[in-house]
């Protein structure tokens, strides 16, 4: 069909938070956070930028990647956890920031497996009747407005930043399509290990909310952490079951950076550990933004090229669980 990526973008906070200036907020050292989670710094937005502030400067990066203008867009989908409000969407906020017309907008909440899930329903919705021939995929995430900075089990893990991928059709038949085998799939039944409690219509904000720190991520760690290896796994081995595709042939793994001794027991079960693309260290957990800025990082630096086979997968709040096996 000759769908493909024509372009990556990410904005990435100047801010830097490292492991030595957690130190000096809570009880904590740099040695633990390193060994338990392979985290050196994140960035942290100002005060003042928003999901969308970040997904709009990601996006016109990518457009721009993609040698594209942003009126040439005919759809705009955005992951995110951390809304600018409960609505207008992020997607239409971006729409705006970046000038792209009247396309259609809407967002999709898939914590940190949005990026995955977003691009497998972008690209069901380009192959589909609704051919969609350009489509801008962002994922948006400002996670420090969810982050209780006084609780060390949490504060210690997360980033902020965007990323932002551009599809194309160009219509050409001979040119194979990027997208080669996927899985997208949750478990509600274990909603509760990954929550943020209040803010929504089950427990609308008030001060005792506020008081009670129910705006705040809260999680069972070493359950999301033995569901995250299982779950991500099990979607590595289908899709590439589903595809054909042997574990040799794959150039990248890029698993969604949370935690490096996940992605170690992620990569050792699937046995190709000298595959995967690493920067937890210096973003720490970006949510659905982490495996786009892996893509664009590894795209801008030339280390992937034209038919390169990259495993993705990833893992999240709901739970959900990804795996996309991607044609560059
Ligand atoms: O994006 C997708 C969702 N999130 C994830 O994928 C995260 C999955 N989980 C994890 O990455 C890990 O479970 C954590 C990094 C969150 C925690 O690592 P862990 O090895 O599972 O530690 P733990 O929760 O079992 O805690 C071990 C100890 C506890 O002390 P005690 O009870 O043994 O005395 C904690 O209180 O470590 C303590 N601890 C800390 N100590 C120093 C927890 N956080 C910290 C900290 N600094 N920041």
């Amino acid at each position: 069909m000759g769908i493909r990526i024509k372009g990556t973008g990410r904005c990435i906070p100047e801010k830097i938070l490292t492991n030595e200036d957690l130190e000096k907020m809570v009880d904590t050292s740099d040695e633990w956070i390193v060994t338990r989670t392979g985290i050196k710094e994140r960035h942290i937005a100002e005060a003042e930028q928003s999901s969308s502030d970040l997904g709009a400067q990601a996006a016109l990066n990518a457009l721009e990647n993609a040698g594209l203008t942003a009126d040439q867009i005919d759809l705009i989908i955005v992951s995110t956890v951390t809304p600018d409000h409960a609505f207008p969407s992020v997607s239409a906020l971006i729409q705006k920031k970046i000038g792209a017309g009247k396309c259609p907008c809407f967002d999709i909440e898939a914590a940190c497996s949005g990026l995955l899930y977003a691009l497998n329903t972008a690209y069901g919705m380009m192959a589909s009747p609704l051919a969609y021939k350009r489509v801008l995929v962002v994922a948006a995430e400002k996670m420090t407005s969810l982050v209780d900075w006084q609780d060390r089990s949490t504060c210690v893990l997360f980033g902020d930043a965007a990323a932002a991928v551009v599809l194309e059709n160009d219509g050409d038949p001979n040119t194979p399509d990027f997208y080669i085998a996927g899985e997208v799939a949750a478990d509600g039944s274990v909603s509760d290990i990954l929550i943020v409690p209040a803010g929504g219509s089950r427990t609308p904000a008030s001060a005792e909310t506020v008081a009670n720190k129910q705006h705040y991520i809260q999680m069972g760690g070493p359950k999301t952490f033995q569901l995250a290896v299982t779950s991500m796994v099990s979607a590595c081995r289908n899709v590439l079951e589903k595809s054909g595709v042997s574990p040799d042939e794959i150039v990248w793994a890029i698993p969604h950076q949370a935690n490096r001794r996940i992605i170690d027991a992620v990569a050792g079960k699937l046995g190709i550990p000298e595959k995967v693309y690493l920067n937890v260290d210096r973003y720490g957990n970006t949510s659905s933004a982490s495996i786009g800025i892996c893509l664009d990082e590894l795209n801008r630096e030339g280390k992937i090229k034209k038919g390169d086979l990259i495993l993705t997968a990833s893992f999240g709040a709901g739970l959900t669980w990804a795996a996309l096996l991607i044609r560059w």
